[in-house]
């Protein structure tokens, strides 16, 4: 068969476009999207050597604008639009921010992100700027940004489209869907970092949404978790200075905390918290092991589960899914901290050198 004889295969639409009738948006409402969802499902074998059970990564860098955000921000930008929105505003660690300005620059609206002064990533801050956004930078942390983008979007004609908006639950929920589609069922146990605990929330949306309508027989265990010096979801107290080098889920008060807390409850799940130290071993495991790389704040998950497993929890015989929100591109300096000088190893241009270098001698 020639390329154009051959019958047309299936591209992905978009989470709107696959999920539309499943999504409670007005059903009119044109898409905008830049081809977001339908992001791997891939088997950790070292994972599941280690622990003997079945463990799948969501691999949620992969969408347009490198984390899961995407998925919310589709739906939320398209809802802002349709209402007629000409600007939209987040408070952001970095994703949001890179997300929102590139969908509101594909809307050609106005783009307004709030963030935390000093405590972005360049890759992130990147984003927004080539994107066109107003970058306004706060002496404050993410808890004091989001309080500001509420009151821009309440004082003046600016649509606010943090994860408090419920549309971005919306699209975030279709992440679940996709895991049953491509599993046939849900897994026994759902991992994954929480910050604003938007994520956590829109999950268990979608896992009881499917189960409801017949597509799942059971529903996960939700176990999130989150930096030890920004876990408030585990101490049960706000954090006023939250800190740690993961700086995507560097928040002392998260928005979605009742339904979060709703989520772990109701599925008979956890919150716990791990350290910096443990998150950066993590993510450089899963990247040397796995060829995942991830940013920091998304190895949470994966070092929840080696700590659960050190804790003597066993996954073994079970099917687990670990979303890992975002690509490790995102925030290299962090990455590489640990690694002291990368270019150690300089050679003349000759063969026998760089074999020794190599170590293949
Ligand atoms: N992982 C990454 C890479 C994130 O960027 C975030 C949140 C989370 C996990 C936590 O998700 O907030 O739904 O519990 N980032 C937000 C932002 C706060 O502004 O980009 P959550």
């Amino acid at each position: 068969m020639t390329g154009t004889d051959a019958a047309p295969r299936h591209q992905w639409r978009g989470v709107i476009e696959e999920y539309r009738e499943l999504l409670d948006i007005p059903q009119d409402t044109p898409a905008v999207t830049l081809g977001e969802g339908g992001t791997p499902l891939v088997e950790s074998l070292w994972l599941s050597e280690v622990t003997g059970g079945s463990i799948w990564l969501k691999v949620e860098g992969n969408n347009p604008t490198g984390s899961f955000k995407d998925r919310g921000m589709t739906t939320a930008l398209s809802v802002a639009v349709h209402q007629g929105a000409k600007a939209v505003v987040c408070a952001s660690t970095g994703n949001t921010s890179a997300s929102m300005s590139a969908y509101a620059a594909k809307a050609r609206i106005k783009p307004i992100v709030l963030v935390p002064e000093g405590k972005i990533s360049a890759g992130k801050m990147a984003q927004a700027i080539m994107h066109g956004a107003q970058v306004i930078m706060v002496r404050g942390n993410f808890d004091d940004c989001l309080t500001l983008s509420r009151g821009l979007a309440e004082d003046y004609p600016v649509a606010l489209v943090n994860s408090v908006n419920p549309m971005r639950l919306e699209g975030q929920k279709t992440a679940s869907f996709e895991v049953i589609d491509r599993l046939g069922d849900a897994p026994d146990y759902h991992l994954l970092p929480v910050g604003n605990a938007g994520n956590i929330s829109a999950y268990w949306l979608g896992y009881k949404q499917y189960a409801d309508l017949g597509r799942a027989t059971k529903r996960p265990v939700m176990r999130a978790y989150q930096a030890e010096g920004a876990s408030p979801l585990v101490t049960g107290k706000p954090f006023p200075n939250p800190e740690t080098k993961a700086t995507a889920i560097r928040i002392g008060n998260p928005a979605s905390w009742k339904l979060a807390e709703a989520a772990a409850a109701e599925s008979h799940g956890r919150f716990a918290s791990v350290t910096d130290e443990q998150i950066l071993a993590a993510q450089f495991q899963l990247s040397s092991n796995d060829g995942v790389f991830v940013e920091p704040a998304s190895a949470a998950g994966i070092a929840g589960l080696l700590q659960d497993l050190e804790r003597g929890e066993s996954y073994a015989g079970k099917t687990v899914v670990i979303t890992v929100t975002g690509h490790g591109l995102k925030d290299t300096v962090t990455a590489l901290e640990g690694f002291g000088d990368v270019v150690d190893n300089v050679v003349d241009v000759s063969v026998e050198d760089a074999a020794a270098a190599a170590g293949l001698t």
